[in-house]
């Protein structure tokens, strides 16, 4: 079994973590680095990371996300956001290829057009969409990326996201997506793994 199959099969769901372990900076740098090269419509980049590890704070968010047992234990608690308005910013984004060549500019100026007239065009739904959709490619691997470094996950739905966005300061353009608590998991909690459905119940073959 090659490296990448073997954390698809570990990553599992932590169901409790070992408490009062701290996640060393450089970890959390190795996984934000690699996590950049996630793939986002148009090279967005939507997905946005708050990352606590304050016990204080974790506290709160423990209290605004109905008193899940996990977060207590949690190394941090990451919640992640897609923005909304990111492709007000495609301009940044675009600059960059533009002035290394690998854009020519009228190429850029219909790329820029193409972006806002979508995202205008197409409106709040689709802006909302595009927030949920692209976080969570993000969020996938970021799980996948912790758990490459020795790391356990959780993602988590069940939170109260007004709450959570008051706590951190999360911006109105930015939609709550996702909680991931991450630390060592606790294996004496560890639970099988639940039933999975055969591909042919998943797939078709056109
Ligand atoms: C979008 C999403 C939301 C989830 N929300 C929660 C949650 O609020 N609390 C929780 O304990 N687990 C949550 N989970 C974890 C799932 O229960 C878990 O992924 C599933 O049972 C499969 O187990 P595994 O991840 O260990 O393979 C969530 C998973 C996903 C993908």
């Amino acid at each position: 079994m090659n490296d990448f199959l073997k954390i698809v099969r570990e990553r599992r769901s932590a169901n409790k973590f070992i408490e009062n372990i701290t996640i060393p900076r450089e970890d959390f740098n190795d996984i934000f680095r690699e996590l950049s090269l996630a793939p986002s419509a148009f090279n967005l980049q939507h997905a946005r990371y708050y990352v606590v590890e304050d016990k204080e704070l974790m506290g709160k968010v423990y209290d605004a996300s109905f008193k899940q047992y996990k977060i207590k234990t949690a190394s941090a608690t990451i919640i992640v956001t897609g923005d909304k308005n990111a492709y007000l910013s495609a301009d940044k984004i675009y600059e960059g290829s533009m002035m290394l060549g690998m854009l020519g500019k009228t190429e850029y100026e219909i790329m820029i057009s193409t972006i806002n007239s979508l995202y205008e065009g197409w409106g709040e739904e689709f802006k909302h969409d595009e927030a949920i959709r692209n976080a969570s490619l993000s969020a996938m691997l970021f799980m996948l990326l912790a758990k490459n470094k020795g790391w356990d996950t959780c993602p988590m739905i069940y939170f109260e996201n007004e709450k959570v966005g008051k706590l951190l300061n999360i911006p109105e353009n930015e939609v709550p997506v996702l909680m991931i608590t991450m630390g060592k998991m606790d294996k004496s909690s560890d639970k099988i793994r639940g039933y999975r459905k055969p591909a042919a119940e998943f797939v078709k073959f056109y």
